[in-house]
C-alpha cells in the first residue's frame, strides 16, 4: 500500500478497534476513524488519526473499510444505509471485516459485498487486548488473492502473523475453532479453581503446580489469576466470550456435530454474562465459584 492510502476503521472507539487503529496510525498509514459512540475514538487524533462523524464519510475515498465491531448486526449497521459506508465506497476499495461474527455472519456480509461489487476479505484475529495494543495479533485472513499486496502492510501493524487460509469465510471457521478452545479453557480454569476453593486447597498452587508443565496455558495462569483475586477488568468481554461460545456451538449444528463442551459452556457463559456481561470473561468464574 503507497503511504498516500487510507484505511477507514469503523469500530475504532471499542477494545480491539482502538488500538488496531493505533497502531496502523504509527506504521504510517492514513487512518480514517469512525466509532457509534464518537468521543471513544477521540484519543486517537493524538496520532494524527481523523475521527468522522459518520460510517460513510469514515469511508469516502479510503482504499481499505476496515470492521470491527461487536458481532454481525453492528457490522451490517456501520456499513448499510445511507449514513453506512458501503453508500461511500470508491470503486476498487476492500472491505477486510476483522470482527468476529460466525459463518453466517460472514455470509451475509459476503453477499452484501458481491451485491455492491466491492472485495471482501474475512479476517478475524486471535489475541485479546494486550497483543492488540502490542501489534502482536494473529490475522486469519481469507479473501481474494489480489487484496494481499494492499492488505500486507496493516497485517503488519496490527499483528506478528497472518495466515492467508483461501476463499473469504475460511477465516471464521478456524476462527469458531479457536473459539471453541478458548471457551473450554476458561471453563476448564473456573472449574478447576472453583473446585480448589471447595476443597480448602489454596488455588494459586493449583496454578503453580502446573507452570512451565505439559497441562500450563498462558490463558490459564492469566486468566486463573483473575478469577482467583477477583479481578475482572475487561480485557475480552464476557458477553463477547458468550457469543463467541454460541456462534461455535451454531457451526457445530449447522455441521451436524455433537459437541456436548461447547453447548454445555455456550450455557454458562450467556448465564454468567446476565449479570457480568461488561466484564473480563473470567468473570464466568462466578457462575461456578462456591462463595457465588
Ligand atoms: N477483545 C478481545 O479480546 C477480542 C479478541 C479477538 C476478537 N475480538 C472480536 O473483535 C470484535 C470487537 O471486540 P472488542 O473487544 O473491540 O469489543 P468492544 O470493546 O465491546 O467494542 C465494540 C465496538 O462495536 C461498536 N458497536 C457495537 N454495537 C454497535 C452498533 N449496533 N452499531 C455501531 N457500532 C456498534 C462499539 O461502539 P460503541 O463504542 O459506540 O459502543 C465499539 O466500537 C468482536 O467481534 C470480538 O468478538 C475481540
Amino acid at each position: 500500500m503507497a503511504a498516500n492510502e487510507t484505511v477507514a476503521v469503523l469500530g475504532a472507539g471499542g477494545t480491539m478497534g482502538f488500538a488496531m487503529s493505533r497502531n496502523i496510525a504509527r506504521a504510517g498509514v492514513t487512518v480514517h476513524a469512525w466509532n457509534r459512540t464518537r468521543a471513544r475514538a477521540e484519543p486517537l487524533a493524538e496520532d494524527g488519526v481523523q475521527i468522522f462523524d459518520t460510517a460513510a464519510e469514515a469511508a469516502a475515498g479510503a482504499d481499505v473499510i476496515l470492521t470491527m465491531l461487536t458481532d454481525a448486526d453492528a457490522v451490517l449497521a456501520a456499513v448499510e444505509g445511507e449514513h453506512g459506508a458501503l453508500a461511500a465506497a470508491r470503486d476498487g476499495a476492500i472491505w477486510l471485516q476483522m470482527s468476529t461474527i460466525g459463518i453466517e455472519g460472514t455470509e451475509r456480509c459476503a453477499a452484501l459485498a458481491r451485491e455492491r461489487g466491492i472485495r471482501f476479505v474475512d479476517a478475524p484475529v486471535l489475541g485479546t487486548k494486550q497483543p492488540a495494543e502490542q501489534g502482536r495479533l494473529v490475522v486469519l485472513a481469507s479473501g481474494p488473492e489480489d487484496t494481499r499486496a494492499a492488505l500486507t502492510p496493516i497485517f503488519d501493524a496490527i499483528g506478528d502473523r497472518t495466515l492467508w487460509l483461501g476463499e473469504a469465510g475460511a477465516g471464521s471457521r478456524l476462527k469458531l475453532v479457536t473459539n471453541a478452545w478458548l471457551v473450554a479453557i476458561v471453563e476448564g480454569a473456573a472449574e478447576a479453581i472453583a473446585l480448589s476453593e471447595g476443597l480448602g486447597v489454596d488455588p494459586r498452587n493449583f496454578l503453580e503446580a502446573v507452570r512451565g508443565g505439559g497441562l500450563d496455558a498462558p490463558y490459564l495462569q492469566l486468566r486463573g489469576k483473575a478469577m482467583i483475586e477477583r479481578d475482572f477488568t475487561p480485557s475480552f468481554r464476557l458477553s463477547l466470550a458468550a457469543k463467541d461460545a454460541r456462534l461455535a456451538a451454531e457451526a457445530a449444528a449447522r455441521h451436524h456435530l455433537e459437541l456436548p463442551l461447547v453447548a454445555l459452556v455456550r450455557d454458562r457463559l450467556a448465564a454468567a454474562a446476565e449479570q457480568h456481561g461488561d466484564e473480563d470473561v473470567a468473570a464466568a468464574f462466578l457462575v461456578s465459584a462456591p462463595s457465588s
